[in-house]
């Protein structure tokens, strides 16, 4: 007697990054392929769930789809726990419940940052099978060494301080880039090494202005003609200003230097992803199917050095990824002299 084939969902939620689309495609293929699932995708994440809005995701869907970036599903920023007074007698929980239930699925998988994956874990609380796949750009997500997204925000951000070198250069200027990655400071480690910045500036190490002010003072007194400030958009600064504005002013009230400040932004976010981002969503998506294939639920996928992994949702809920002073990237970076605007 041959069983019914596992019909399994999948939605991609929070703020989008290059590699949603190959994800889905490595859920789905896989699936398909060596599986024999039946496969449907939610639109805009949560929101879709919730309204029983769904595509079937055969494999014609799924094919000219690994570079694109976005997701071929949308997303929203929806909450369905959150009890909010706009939405009236309408009981989100329940919905998901009855619409999972209705349309004959097995398992859901939400493709998301921390707040999917809290989401997620609270859909298997209601006795619903549910995985989680770690994407952002902002890379803390908790539970895994990586998400997927992270490496093309990365080679963006660092392409564009390398930019911001020879124009900085001619003009003798303190060059700030603001760059994203929420209260988390990786994109701007990173991107602040591999782009050669010499102040890096994150939310996990505390600054003052004095430290990145004498920092600058004292590269102009070495004969170093020009300055590159990588600033993460989560550090502390006065509530009516922005973090690059704000470093920004600093450096030219106090020491007389022009600066000119870059908000990279949404730049972030877009486009193709990386080729080891196209690979880290393609592993975590066909790993995601196999996990349904052995019926364990409840889970996150994730990446520890260079093996897939399963992490319980139960665990991920409600924890960052943060960078630590003794992150060995920290370390290099301050026996290189790079200042963290914390040494005086
Ligand atoms: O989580 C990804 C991220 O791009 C953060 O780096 C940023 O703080 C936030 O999303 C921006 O969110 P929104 O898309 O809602 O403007």
């Amino acid at each position: 007697m041959t069983s019914k084939p596992k019909r399994i969902g999948i939605l991609t939620a929070g703020g989008d990054c290059p590699g949603l689309n190959a994800a889905i495609r490595g859920i789905g293929k896989t699936a398909i392929i060596e599986y024999g699932m039946e496969v449907i995708g939610f639109v805009s994440g949560y929101t879709g769930l919730i309204h029983k809005e769904c595509v079937e995701l055969e494999l014609d869907k799924l094919s000219g789809i690994l570079t694109l970036g976005g997701t071929i599903l949308g997303t929203s920023r929806e909450k369905p726990f959150k009890i909010s007074k706009n939405d009236g007698n309408i009981n989100k929980p329940e919905l998901i419940q009855q619409n999972y239930h209705d349309l004959g699925l097995d398992c859901l998988i939400c493709i998301g940052g921390n707040g999917t994956m809290k989401t997620a874990a609270k859909i298997g609380e209601l006795g619903l099978n549910v995985i989680g796949i770690p994407k952002t750009i902002d890379n803390d997500v908790w539970g895994t060494d990586i998400t997927f997204g992270f490496d093309s925000a990365l080679a963006i951000a660092t392409e564009s301080i390398d930019r911001l070198h020879t124009t900085a250069n001619s003009h003798q200027r303190a060059m700030i880039i603001e760059v994203m990655g929420h209260d988390a400071g990786w994109i701007a480690l990173y991107a602040g090494m591999a782009g050669g910045g010499d102040i890096i500036l994150i939310p996990e190490i505390e600054y003052n202005v004095r430290s990145v002010c004498k920092n600058i003072e004292e590269r102009f007194e070495q004969k170093k003609p020009y300055s590159i400030v990588v600033v993460a958009e989560g550090i502390k600064v006065p509530k009516d200003n922005t973090p690059g504005n704000y470093i920004a002013e600093c450096i030219t009230e106090y020491t007389g230097v022009e600066t000119r400040v870059t908000k990279l932004g949404y730049l972030q976010r877009g486009g193709s992803p990386t080729a080891s981002d196209r690979i880290l969503a393609t592993r975590f998506g066909s790993y995601a199917a196999e996990v349904i294939a052995k019926e364990e639920y409840g889970v996150m996928v994730a990446m520890h050095g260079s093996s897939l992994k399963t992490v319980p949702l139960s665990e991920v809920e409600g924890k960052l990824n943060l960078v630590t002073e003794d992150d060995p990237l920290v370390k290099k970076c301050r026996n290189m002299g790079v200042s963290f605007g914390d040494e005086y």
